[in-house]
């Protein structure tokens, strides 16, 4: 009997370098339709599937003997895990086992894995060969609700992330639920963040519904993860699709980002990625009340809900109001030294102001925040 149909949940849009599209799969068990979804949206003479150590180990090694069995012609690459591999030294080596291997224009990359391992693999394709297509097959919470979808590949500089990178976008993405069992509860609450993120950033009933069922969330049930990412991807889709190159209404996403950053720099990374920003949320929406932006009240739905998913929401010890702000001002999120926020009005609707989705909060109420959350 053929297989059934496979829908994709959602369809991403873009206009630059050139127009196109592709489709978003999210679902239970749905990596096993994989190399039809190969065949249909990255057709190639042969495909190099990047991955990861952990990622290898858990999940790449039964994929890769699934494709060879389904009889694609697939290599397997590795780097190790951890965020240390996102470098153009990684590349490199990357590029020079596809090259020895006799990689052609006629191959794709597959990049299964967590966000980093789709930025670097995202990256290779980006400049291999000028360009050859890729498939995103996300691992983490992250990476299915943030990281594979909008087209930024980049590695890391000794000066500082994503410092050189590209535009590529997939040719498709498949997020399968089922690969997030395996990830460590600390990796998935740090996903959760996120999830929280896009839910305040622009998605109100997201939000009400991450109130309403915590206990299913935490629980990893699969259906009810396949709603939660597929509602997530919808808004990026959405907001990448009205500003691709960060001009604009894309800063949107940055909300918590630009104390998150400040903190987990400080924290020398000890502090999770989605634990940074959970704190830079709470604190940049609390500095938003009390500057009379966001609704009062607000931030301690924030607040609560962060809590109820068992996310820390304490910044480290010895941090002075001066040195977190003295940080965000070398971060990106700065221009001219004035640093710059996107802060929400209320849960689901951002503060906008004259096309303009950034703005400064006065320096008096963030200082008050950040000294009684640092005391
Ligand atoms: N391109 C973008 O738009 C974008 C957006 C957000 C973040 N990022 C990037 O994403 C990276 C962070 O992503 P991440 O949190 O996924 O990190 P990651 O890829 O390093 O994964 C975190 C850890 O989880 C492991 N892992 C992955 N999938 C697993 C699974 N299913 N089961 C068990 N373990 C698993 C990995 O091996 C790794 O040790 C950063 O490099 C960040 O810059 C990019």
């Amino acid at each position: 009997m053929p297989a059934p149909e496979l829908r994709p949940r959602l369809t991403v849009r873009f206009s630059r370098p050139s127009g196109g599209h592709y489709p978003v799969f999210v679902g239970s068990g749905i990596l096993r339709h994989l190399p039809r979804i190969l065949r249909r949206f990255a057709p190639a003479h042969r495909y190099f599937l990047i991955t990861d150590s952990t990622v290898a180990r858990l999940h790449g090694r039964a994929v890769h003997s699934a494709l060879r069995k389904s009889g694609l012609r697939a290599d397997f690459l590795m780097v190790a895990a951890g965020e240390r591999s996102k470098t153009r030294e990684s590349k490199a080596r990357l590029e020079d086992r596809m090259l020895a291997l006799g990689g052609g224009r006629d191959s794709a990359v597959i990049a299964i894995g967590g966000g980093m391992v789709g930025d670097l693999a995202g990256f290779t394709a980006a400049t291999y060969l000028r360009g050859i297509p890729f498939v995103a097959v996300p691992t983490t919470l992250l990476a299915m609700v943030d990281a594979a979808l909008g087209g930024k590949t980049a590695v890391d500089h000794p000066r500082g992330k994503n410092l050189i990178g590209a535009f590529h976008h997939p040719k498709a993405v498949l997020a399968d639920v089922q690969a997030l069992r395996t990830l460590s509860e600390r990796e998935y609450r740090s996903g959760l963040a996120e999830v929280v993120k896009t839910a305040v950033v622009g998605d109100a009933a997201l939000f009400r519904r991450l109130e309403r069922s915590t206990a299913t969330i935490l629980s990893r049930h699969p259906e009810a993860l396949a709603e939660v990412i597929t509602a997530c991807c919808r808004l990026k889709a959405r907001v990448v699709a009205a500003d691709e190159r960060e001009a604009g209404l894309r800063v949107i996403l940055n909300f918590g980002h630009t104390l998150g950053h400040a903190l987990e720099h400080l924290s020398r990374y000890r502090l999770a990625h989605g634990e940074a920003v959970a704190i830079g949320m709470v604190l940049e929406a609390r500095a938003a009340e009390a500057a009379g932006i966001m609704k009062r009240g607000e931030p301690g739905r924030i607040e609560a809900l962060l809590t109820s998913l068992g996310i820390p929401l304490t910044p480290p010890k010895r941090l002075s109001a001066a040195r977190i702000l003295a940080a965000a001002r070398v971060d990106k999120k700065s221009r001219h030294g004035t640093l710059l926020y996107a802060v929400p009005r209320r849960v689901g609707r951002m503060a906008g102001m004259a096309g303009r989705f950034t703005r400064t909060l006065p320096a008096g109420a963030l200082a008050a925040v950040l000294k009684q959350s640092t005391e």
